[in-house]
């Protein structure tokens, strides 16, 4: 059985760093190389940082299959401008395929229904084909490119993608 838990409190945050850790040096070393990655880790997907971003309104879920830790989601919403920002989604690769990824994006979908969200939009590397193929078969339409420095002498080269939550 596949479920979600809103990610609360230190340990569950705990959980969450070590699952990224674990799929973003799986994934992203072939991609971006060790170098970025570490440094992405420990800027952006630390505990510490992760408490952060959840206070200042990310929320964070726990995907778990059978009671596993299998990888998570975050979101991002913008109550203002009506969208929401698919800020992470990850699957650890032992569980992929196994509709993990589409319950973690209905689980956005229905959170944005929920906080009438029209929008919601991401960014991904544009060399992620596995993410760009999964994003585009689950809805997602490209729109543009974001380069965005973010230090230390890196650059995310990124397509934008955006899926419209509310039919017209
Ligand atoms: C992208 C990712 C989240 C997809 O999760 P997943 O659990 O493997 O996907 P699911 O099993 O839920 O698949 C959902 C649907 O998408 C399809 N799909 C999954 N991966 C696909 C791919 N690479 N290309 C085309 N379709 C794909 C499945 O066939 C399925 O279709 P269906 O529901 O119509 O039968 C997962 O592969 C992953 O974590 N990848 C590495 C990390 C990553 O890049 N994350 C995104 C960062 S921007």
């Amino acid at each position: 059985m596949i479920r979600l838990v809103q990610v609360e409190d230190r340990k569950e945050i705990e959980k969450v760093a070590r699952l990224a850790r674990e799929i973003w040096t799986e994934h992203y070393t072939p991609i971006i190389g060790a170098g970025q990655v570490e440094y992405m880790l420990e800027n952006f997907q630390s505990s510490l940082a992760i408490e952060e971003q959840i206070k200042k309104g990310l929320l964070y879920y726990l995907l778990l299959y059978n009671d596993t830790e299998a990888g998570y989601l975050a979101l991002e919403p913008d109550l203002k401008e009506k969208q929401a920002k698919l800020s992470k989604i990850y699957v650890r690769s032992d569980f992929r395929g196994m509709s993990l990824g589409r319950k973690a994006l209905e689980h956005a979908v229905n959170k944005c229904l929920e906080l009438n969200i029209d929008i919601l939009w991401l960014t991904v590397n544009i060399n992620n084909k596995v993410a760009i193929d999964f994003y585009e078969h689950t809805g997602f339409i490209k729109a543009g490119t974001i380069v965005q420095d973010i230090g230390a002498g890196f650059v995310m080269d990124d397509y934008k993608m955006v899926k419209k939550i509310k039919p017209e």
